[in-house]
């Protein structure tokens, strides 16, 4: 398993639109495997295949305390959104920074496993948010997308003056 790098906003990579998997094959599973890695060396509790720069449609996800509820979603398409909720959301991608978002309450998703398995899961609360998050990066979306345009702004400065410091 290897670590990968992760694109930091205003990565204009970040804003591509990752492609449906066709066939969930080897190079698929080690891809899964080293976004395991570098989520949980993150650490995180999900990734999305858009921020390490592969613009395929695959998130890793796990919520547990202790790294022991790994989820796999592959092609994921929510197909029942239910009620609203609002919690603090960070990213890899956006380091450091936590603002609420609004998100559905509740939600129903279909996707592939790293089988190539069909499933549908119910998902509530973090696990909901959390698959809505990574489901965005897969549109080229970020959760800074949904906050005011003057807090937006200010995180996107504040990281481009580090990115620019963190080069010399
Ligand atoms: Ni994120």
């Amino acid at each position: 398993m290897a670590k990968l790098d992760i694109l930091i906003y205003p990565d204009p990579r970040l804003r591509q639109v990752a492609k449906p998997v066709d066939h969930v094959d080897d190079n698929v599973q080690q891809l899964v495997d080293n976004m395991f890695e570098t989520m949980y060396r993150a650490p995180g509790i999900g990734l999305a295949a858009t921020q390490v720069n592969v613009h395929k449609r695959i998130i890793v996800i796990d919520v547990s305390e202790d790294k022991s509820e790994p989820r796999v979603f592959i092609n994921p398409e929510i197909t029942e959104a239910i009620g609203e909720q609002t919690m603090p959301e960070g990213c890899l991608s956006v380091p450091s920074f936590y603002e609420e978002v609004v998100r559905a309450d509740a939600i129903t998703v279909n996707a592939l496993d790293q089988n190539g398995e069909h499933f549908t899961l119910q998902a509530e609360g973090l696990l909901a948010v959390c698959i809505q998050h990574e489901i965005d990066h897969l549109n080229g979306k970020l959760f800074t997308d949904h906050l005011s345009k003057l807090k937006r702004n200010r995180i996107k400065k504040k990281l481009e003056k580090q990115q620019k410091a963190n080069v010399l």
